[in-house]
């Protein structure tokens, strides 16, 4: 069985994310979607909240899991017998930061990191510019799945 992890923060999953998680659902037996607990990082939603609509709008997949880990992205890895990371790459600009934690992560702990070109429908979306644009009152349907909107709009405008 082949298994990979799809590790981000989703706060919250965006179109993009969905996208990937997707087109990597039709690849590999399973898809273990990570959230990392970043303790530096204030996020708008709980992590609780994250993995709910995680969970809901990937509740078509039923190949995908998801579940929440803190500490080193390998140690969740090796803890399931997982070897392969897939990252999603939006543009030039987010290869320098993810090429040296592939590079990391394989010296850690030999687990691979296969990149993904992003869906160009989604390529310049993020959970920070989503929430950034929604807060001020810009139109984000269709770039975060439904779900993720209601509840985007409820915590950021009431
Ligand atoms: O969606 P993000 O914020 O780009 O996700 C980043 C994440 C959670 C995938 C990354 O920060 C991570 O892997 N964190 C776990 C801690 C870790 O393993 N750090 C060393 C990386 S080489």
């Amino acid at each position: 069985m082949c298994r990979v992890v799809c590790p981000g923060s989703f706060d919250p999953v965006t179109n993009g994310h969905l996208d990937v998680i997707g087109r990597m659902s039709q690849l590999f037996d399973e898809v273990v979607v990570a959230v990392g607990k970043n303790a530096g990082k204030n996020g708008l939603f709980s992590y609780g909240e994250r993995m709910d609509m995680l969970r809901e709008v990937t509740s078509h997949l039923s190949n995908v899991k998801v579940e929440v880990f803190d500490g080193l992205l390998v140690d969740f890895c090796l803890e399931r017998g997982i070897r392969a990371i897939v990252k999603g790459l939006r543009a030039v600009g987010d290869f320098d930061y993810e090429l040296q934690m592939s590079q990391m992560n394989h010296r850690l702990a030999d687990v691979e990191t296969l990149f993904v070109a992003t869906n160009p429908l989604y390529s310049f979306l993020s959970s920070s510019l989503i929430k950034e644009v929604c807060a001020l009152g810009g139109d984000v349907a269709g770039l975060v799945p439904d779900a993720v909107l209601e509840r985007l709009i409820e915590r950021l405008r009431k």
